[in-house]
């Protein structure tokens, strides 16, 4: 009998359980493998999300090289997950990259937001205005929430 998807200490029904028992570098060469089916590279991006930190980080970014929008665009949703300012630069990297798939360049911005660092605040304001509605979109409803994130929150408290 197949069990029910777990629901993640993020709240989410992750599209692919992640995989337990190996190390990050076993995940980011699973994450990273182009000939990797990719269900299995989700499993290992998920992990990497469970383990958090630095290292589990780069590892993460290095698949924003990756030719597939879809996991890139699952990369740039886990780091705003995982609300980790070192995230930041290589989401502003994204957001940036006009070349990049618009849904990837989203999420990014999305997930700038939810990390709430200002840091992104200038990036966000530049694309506020992008060609992409997506994009533009994307980027007010981040700075909203920067803006949300850094005022009296007793004052939204409802
Ligand atoms: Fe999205």
């Amino acid at each position: 009998m197949v069990e029910k998807p777990d629901i993640s200490e993020f709240g989410s029904v992750d599209p692919a359980p992640p995989s337990e028992g190996l190390s990050v570098e076993n995940h980011r060469s699973t994450l990273c493998d182009e000939n990797e089916r990719m269900f299995q590279r989700m499993r290992a991006l998920f992990a990497l999300r469970n383990i958090g930190g630095k290292t589990a980080v780069d590892s993460l970014a290095e698949a924003f090289s990756s030719t597939s929008a879809l996991l890139k665009h699952e990369v740039a949703y886990v780091l705003g997950q995982m609300q980790d300012d070192f995230a930041v630069p290589h989401l502003i990297n994204r957001l940036e990259d006009l070349q990049e798939d618009v849904m990837v360049r989203h999420e990014a911005a999305e997930a700038l937001g939810a990390i709430g660092n200002r840091m992104a605040m200038s990036t966000l304001e530049k694309f506020a205005e992008d060609g992409e509605v997506v994009v533009a979109e994307s980027c007010e409803v981040a700075i909203d929430l920067l803006n949300w994130v850094s005022s009296d929150r007793l004052d939204y408290s409802d």
